[in-house]
């Protein structure tokens, strides 16, 4: 038996984090083993967990680097499942492919591109070798339509990796970030 991976990308607030939480509810109804992880540097919502811009959290390993999945990974595990993939090097790729072999399910939560626009390398490949991806959309907070896939720094840059919330980025669409660039 082999496993498939799964990444669910977008823009902040579409509902990643979500939508990854609902497939671990998922497994988990189904008497399925899962494992999640997450990097250590967000640190946004509390330390050991995974959790939405709505509050929901569910308990997850901090790993500082992908190769660190492994140590976790024992016989009986379905499924493993990461947020915020942007953060995590690019060995992700190789450890998600290895894990399909062995018939473990891999669901990939993360950006796609930085607030300058600029694709995150992990999210990138990973796309690449996906069997299924998710493109969400969250609401624009200039026009309100469901439609943003951008998101917008708006505080001074602090590097194109910075946590944070609403405090540092809205999500926008293309037509407003046209308008917001001038
Ligand atoms: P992500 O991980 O993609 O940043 P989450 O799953 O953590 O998103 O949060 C999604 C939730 O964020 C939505 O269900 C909604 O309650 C809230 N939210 C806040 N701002 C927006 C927005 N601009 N568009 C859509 N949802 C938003
Ligand atoms: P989210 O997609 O779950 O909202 O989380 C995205 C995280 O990434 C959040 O901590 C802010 C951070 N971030 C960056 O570090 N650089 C960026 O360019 C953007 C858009 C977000
Ligand atoms: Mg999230
Ligand atoms: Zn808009």
């Amino acid at each position: 038996m082999v496993g498939k991976i799964t990444v669910i990308t977008g823009p902040m607030y579409s509902g990643k984090t979500t939508e990854l939480l609902s497939f671990v509810e998922i497994y988990n109804i189904g008497r399925k083993k899962t494992i999640v992880f997450k990097p250590s540097i967000d640190n946004r919502y509390g330390i050991d967990t995974v959790s939405t811009h709505t509050g929901f959290q569910v308990k997850a390993h901090r790993i500082t680097k992908a190769s660190e999945i492994l140590d976790y990974i024992t016989e009986d595990i379905d499924a493993v499942f990461v947020d915020e993939i942007q953060f995590l090097d690019v060995q992700l790729v190789e450890i998600a492919k290895e894990l399909v072999f062995k018939g473990i399910d891999v669901y990939c939560a993360g950006l796609d591109i930085s607030y300058l626009e600029n694709p995150f390398e992990t999210t990138s490949k990973l796309l690449a070798i996906a069997d299924e991806v998710i493109k969400k959309r969250a609401v624009c907070e200039k026009c309100g339509e469901h439609r943003a896939t951008y998101s917008y720094k708006i505080v001074p840059d602090g590097g194109e990796i910075d946590v944070g919330g609403k405090d540092k980025y809205i999500a926008v669409c293309r037509e407003c970030l046209k308008k917001l660039k001038g």
